[in-house]
């Protein structure tokens, strides 16, 4: 059993075969992510004590990797490993709360961008507010972290506006097979702190 510790506190373990940031997911403390093929570099952290096995290392600008920079998604650890995580990351203890959601809007909102409205269930007591960020998993276990634009109490609902950019098969859900009434899972809210740049 492999233990990953941050410098914010988060500890979690990962099991065989997951990534770390697989492994955040699973544990309920999602590391901020979005595209999980190593292109977007939302998931990085730097390593500071432990052995990793990177498969996509070599996507990671030099700059980067030359002071010990991973991609969480693209990473294992090899031994327990200590984490830095960047700026805007989960920042607390408190593990984030798992809940279904069905997709209630579907618009666009700009040539690339996408205006997403999720309703929460009945029972929900989590109270969520604009700028604090999720985890959102799709049913074929896609999942991206995102900020929450907009909340609708009486209805229930979270607004999230997504930005198209990066090819990947979380931003091919999103913009060409998502439908209303799909069946999701929210995770979090994750911190009250912003991470520019995300989708
Ligand atoms: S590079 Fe890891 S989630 Fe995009």
């Amino acid at each position: 059993m492999i233990k990953i510790r941050t410098s914010q506190g988060l500890e979690f373990v990962q099991q065989h075969g997951q990534s770390i940031l697989d492994a955040s997911i699973a544990a309920g403390y999602p590391i901020l992510h979005s595209c999980r093929s190593g292109r977007c570099g939302l998931c990085k952290a730097k390593l500071v004590a432990g052995d990793t096995q990177c498969y996509r290392r070599e996507e990671l600008p030099a700059a980067l990797s030359q002071h010990n920079w991973i991609l969480t998604c693209s990473c294992s650890a090899l031994s327990d490993v200590q984490l830095e995580l960047g700026a805007g990351q989960p920042m607390r203890m408190a593990k984030a709360v798992k809940l279904p959601c069905v997709i209630r809007q579907l618009s666009e909102s700009g040539p690339d961008s996408l205006l997403v409205s999720l309703q929460l269930p009945l029972v929900c007591r989590t109270r969520y507010q604009p700028g604090q960020r999720l985890c959102v998993l799709n049913a074929a276990g896609l999942s991206g972290t995102y900020q929450v634009a907009a909340v609708l109490p009486e209805q229930r609902q979270i607004q999230l506006q997504l930005a198209r950019h990066a090819d990947s098969a979380l931003q091919h859900y999103w913009f060409a097979e998502a439908q209303m009434d799909d069946v999701l899972t929210v995770l979090g809210p994750l911190a009250s702190e912003v991470a520019a740049g995300a989708d």
